[in-house]
């Protein structure tokens, strides 16, 4: 099994590829399996793509990698390319703590050791004012979360980004308030549509977009899709989430895609598409992004006005 490290194979195809070499063989049942996890079924192991994935066009790499969110890099759309190359994510551990009964610190090599924790491509939408398909490699969160096994009275889960203020020049700023958090209700946190990406166009994720581990929620505005994730707590409060903190008026926990529900500032009924060009047609913005039959019914009942 010694071949089979996280780090020493590209492209990251291969890789993907020899874990599900390694799955099979777990399903053969020889003792290759030993110290895996159990009950991979071959079903699971021809699931790349994800069945949650698009067919609508990809929005080009180039656009992906240089047209970024990152405030811990500064708060234009090219710093983050420029300037996030530096920062170092290998090794990474994530710390799960708060109400489970496996807190711990897990190692992410290990994380992605674990074949339960399939890796599959999902293309899915993501939007904020504008727009983009992404064709993303990652794993079910739930899952994950799965393994730290949530006691009976957690309700929610806390994300945190990395705070190191010597590769992110923006924490020695007080631009927001470090370090960046966002937090999901553990329902919306165990869908099968919310994922960890370690990867994009078939590579290790770009540092720009979040390497090496970051979220992503596609019926949910860009902002809840927090990079470089290191802290995961599970709480019976609803945790606090920077963009909330900072500016509660605009910003809501839920920041469900809501074409009805204009920010304060803009409305939010349409979306420029990225890597069109800057004067391409706007498109209307749909109702949790286009997911609502996956997961509107995580909301039944709620005045998504009010909890916005
Ligand atoms: N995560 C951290 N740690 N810091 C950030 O500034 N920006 C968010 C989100 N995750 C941000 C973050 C915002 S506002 C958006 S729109 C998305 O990342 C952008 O993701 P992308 O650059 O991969 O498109």
């Amino acid at each position: 099994m010694t071949d089979l490290k996280y780090s020493d194979v590209t492209p990251r195809e291969d890789f993907l590829n020899r874990r599900r070499f390694v799955a099979a063989m777990a399903v053969g049942g020889g003792s290759i399996a030993a110290g895996l996890a159990p009950s991979i079924s071959s079903a699971a192991i021809d699931a790349v793509p994800s069945i949650y994935s698009t067919d609508e066009e990809l929005t080009p790499l180039e656009a992906i990698t240089t047209y970024n969110n990152y405030y811990e890099f500064g708060t234009g759309k090219d710093d983050a390319a420029k300037r996030a190359g530096g920062l170092t994510t290998k090794p990474w551990s994530v710390v799960i703590d708060g109400m489970v009964n496996n807190p711990g610190t897990y190692d992410l090599e290990d994380i992605l050791k674990d074949v339960t924790l399939e890796e599959r491509i999902y293309r899915l939408r993501c939007v904020e004012a504008w727009s983009m398909v992404v064709p993303w490699i990652g794993f079910e969160l739930g899952t994950l979360i799965a393994r730290a096994d949530p006691t009976p009275g957690a309700r929610y889960v806390a994300f945190e980004t990395l705070f190191r203020p010597e590769e992110m020049p923006g924490q020695s700023s007080r631009l927001l308030e470090w370090p960046y958090r966002e937090g999901l209700r553990l329902d919306e946190a165990m869908h099968p549509l919310t994922i960890l990406a370690t990867g994009l166009y078939g590579e290790e994720l770009p540092n720009q977009n979040g390497a090496p581990l970051r979220l992503v929620v596609p019926w949910k505005y860009g902002f809840k899709s927090i990079k470089a994730i290191v802290r995961m707590t599970l709480t019976e409060e609803e945790p606090p989430t920077t963009w909330n903190m900072q500016s509660p008026r605009e910003y809501g926990f839920y920041s469900n895609v809501n074409p009805e529900v204009h920010h304060p500032r803009w409305s939010q009924a349409s979306e420029r598409p990225v890597g069109k060009g800057f004067f391409a047609k706007r498109k209307p913005t749909l109702m949790f992004n286009g997911y609502a039959e996956e997961v509107a019914s995580l909301y039944d009942g709620m005045d998504l006005r009010q909890n916005y």
